[in-house]
């Protein structure tokens, strides 16, 4: 028999309390920050969705890991511990450990990147693109055309458009592309997965053209459940065989230990060319640490090597998936436009659909992300014309999406939090029509979506 409630494969074993607020101290808290809500006192949020990153719970075996913590400078059990967790499904030949994905991403652009450089990927996480840009390369999204449509059910939406990879390394020359980057999950095209056979696909491509492969790997174990799930061929086999799989194909990888990994802090480079190896160590000491601790404690290199055997398992992969898909199926069935496939992290929901009549330039998303904390105390984030609308040049222009993300932090929340969130959405939905626009009152030169004050229009 199997039952349909799916239960979390865990018990509670320690605590944080939410504090319980009203919706007028919530309007007032909401207000005093100009409307921004990242400015918020965490305190005054209910329910915090406004990341997956560093924001989970961390198990007993992970938490009784930390008291191992071994803090030698150089050559700790911590450090041989971390790489071997690592290895075991990412068997690269270098691991370089950093205190946050974007430190990898820095390191690996700084070598690599600079003026005349393209680096394409099927879409760059904002750091990651922040630090190409950065180096003065171009970063380059080639996802396939499905991938930009939230409501078409395309299985694996974060693949790479072979074709237009090939022509990029035609128009551009091998010469000046120094890697081809790969997103999985793909988090700016709302959490979709990146399916096994593009995978070989652009690895093969990537040999072809002697290009180095690289994974931007976050959630990998996400996007091997859906692989094991959605790919023909796959639904027998162990996810760690499929992530080791996805390595095999790849040169080396940035990763953020915040999300799959289980921590609450870290990230690593890996690859395996020697010569590029050693010119990222040493611009590891310039600005992260020895290269066997990078940015973190030898206690936070023990969580990780724990996290890294728990995220795997199936039982939790399963409910995972099912249960952030439970918040977005809901939202769906009751006509809240949300990007489809629900994807692996978070659920994405439509704010142009949902509120056709705010003018992009009123920011729908920011309305109805200020809406949702007023309502029910629920943090989400925008991911629309606030985020990215300010361009380089001071013109305003709308982004192609005007989306609220709420991303669920793994292991965190019990479904009675999440039936709440779906109530808190009910209510939203009715109150659509009445939802007006904001206007930018206060904008910092740029990152404006951190900093900047909003009034209601
Ligand atoms: N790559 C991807 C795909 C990410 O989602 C993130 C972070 C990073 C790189 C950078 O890692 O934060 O450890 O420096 N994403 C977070 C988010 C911030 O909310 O989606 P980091």
């Amino acid at each position: 028999m199997e039952f349909k409630t799916i239960i979390e494969p865990f018990r509670i074993h320690s605590v944080a309390s939410i504090a319980m607020t009203t919706e007028s101290e919530r309007s007032e808290f909401i207000e005093e920050v100009g409307y921004n809500l990242f400015s918020l006192h965490s305190d005054n949020v209910l329910i915090d969705l406004l990341t997956d990153s560093g924001t989970g719970a961390m198990s007993r075996n992970q938490w009784a890991a930390i008291q191992r913590g071994d803090e030698s400078y150089a050559g700790s059990p911590s450090w041989l511990n971390f790489k071997a967790a690592v290895q075991n499904l990412f068997p690269f030949t270098h691991i370089i450990p950093t205190h946050q994905g974007r430190a990898a991403e820095k390191i690996l652009f700084t070598a690599i990147g600079g003026a005349g450089k393209v680096i394409p990927s099927n879409t760059h996480f904002d750091t990651t693109r922040a630090n190409i840009e950065y180096s003065q390369a171009e970063a380059v999204d080639l996802v396939i055309a499905e991938g930009k449509d939230p409501a078409n059910l395309h299985p694996f939406k974060g693949n790479m458009d072979l074709v237009a990879l090939e022509q990029l390394i035609k128009n551009t020359g091998v010469e000046n592309i120094p890697v081809v980057m790969m997103t999985i999950t793909n988090n700016s095209g709302g959490g979709q997965p990146v399916s096994l056979e593009n995978l070989h696909a652009v690895s093969a491509i990537c040999k072809k053209y002697s290009i180095p492969f690289f994974l931007d790997a976050c959630r990998f174990a996400e996007n091997a459940w859906f692989i094991r799930e959605r790919e023909a061929g796959q639904s027998r086999r162990e996810v760690i065989d499929i992530v080791r799989e996805i390595a095999r194909l790849a040169d080396g990888m940035t990763m953020s230990a915040k999300k799959d990994p289980l921590g609450n802090i870290g990230g690593w480079l890996a690859l395996n060319d020697d010569g590029l190896a050693a010119i990222c160590r040493n611009l590891l000491i310039l600005t992260e640490g020895f290269p066997t601790y990078g940015g973190l404690a030898g206690r936070d290199l023990e969580a990780l090597a724990v996290g890294l055997t728990e995220v795997v398992s199936h039982d939790y992969l399963r409910y995972r998936i099912q249960s952030t898909a439970y918040l977005g199926n809901a939202l769906h069935e009751m006509g809240i436009p949300v990007v489809l496939p629900i994807g692996g992290h978070a659920v994405y929901i439509d704010a142009k659909a949902l509120l056709p009549h705010i003018p992009a330039l009123q920011y729908p998303g920011q309305g109805l992300a200020i809406e949702l904390y007023k309502a029910g105390g629920i943090r989400g984030c925008e991911i629309g014309s606030v985020m990215f609308g300010r361009k380089p040049d001071g013109s305003e222009v709308p982004a192609a999406m005007e989306l609220v993300r709420l991303a669920i932090p793994r292991r965190t929340y019990t479904q009675s939090h999440i039936d709440y969130v779906i109530e808190v959405c009910a209510e939203v939905l009715k109150r659509a029509p009445s939802l007006t626009g904001y206007s930018i009152i206060k904008e910092p030169p740029s990152l404006r979506h951190f900093t900047s004050e909003f009034a209601p229009i």
